[in-house]
């Protein structure tokens, strides 16, 4: 699943309201040509919108974000997820998510974290909070040191179309995490159209530095 992730530069962020909107937005962002997805657990709606993404397009690299509690990294496992991410480095959180199999991606902001992290045999963190943390020339200077370990990272918090670029340049950074690509706003409102623009936008951007 890692190399499946490793794929994929750009990560949408999303916090749904209501699980309604989860069809319709999983085909803005398909329709745009992006095919993961990462559903943060921080609504009521974060289950049930999960789960029907699972079933309507199994085909999607299907993520859960900000999983904090015991339950809701058992509800992940239980729907199907392909890959969990948060906030924050919970050795229990990591340990459950190994125990079944399934991808996860701490964040992390601090070298003791880090290390942590690779303790724990995790090859991928997410480093968070990007833009609050001290943007890219933070995380230059916190990965230097553990460049020869291969660990990647993936910045979300702060990164949007303007700066993204200069995130994915970084050798140490696999992919790019943010809400701007259909935020909660742009879902209640069902702007669905836009939402795709702006995915085929990051894609886009994400594609030249490729090239
Ligand atoms: C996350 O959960 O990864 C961040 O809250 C996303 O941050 P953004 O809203 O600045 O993109």
């Amino acid at each position: 699943m890692l190399n499946e992730l490793l794929k994929r530069p750009v990560i949408p962020v999303i916090v749904i309201e209501d699980a309604n909107d989860a069809e319709p937005l999983a085909e803005a962002l398909l329709k745009g040509g992006m095919d993961v997805i990462e559903v943060t657990c921080r609504t009521a709606a974060a289950p049930e919108a999960l789960a029907r993404i699972k079933k309507s397009f199994p085909g999607m690299l299907l993520g859960a974000g900000t999983v904090v509690t015991p339950d809701q990294a058992k509800m992940c496992i239980d729907t199907g997820v392909s890959f969990g991410l948060a906030p924050g480095l919970n050795p229990d959180t990591v340990k459950f998510f190994q125990d079944h199999s399934t991808l996860f991606i701490p964040g992390v902001m601090t070298p003791s974290e880090i290390e942590k992290g690779l303790s724990l045999g995790l090859k991928m963190l997410k480093f968070f909070p990007a833009g609050a943390a001290g943007g890219v020339n933070m995380l230059k200077n916190l990965a230097a040191p553990y460049g020869p370990l291969g660990v990647k990272f993936c910045p979300t918090g702060g990164v949007n179309l303007d700066n993204m670029q200069e995130w994915l340049s970084q050798p140490v950074v696999s992919a790019i995490g943010g809400s701007w690509l259909a935020t909660k706003q742009q879902i209640a409102d069902k702007q669905w159209d836009v939402i795709t623009d702006q995915v085929k936008a990051a894609l886009a951007k994400a594609a030249e530095l490729a090239d």
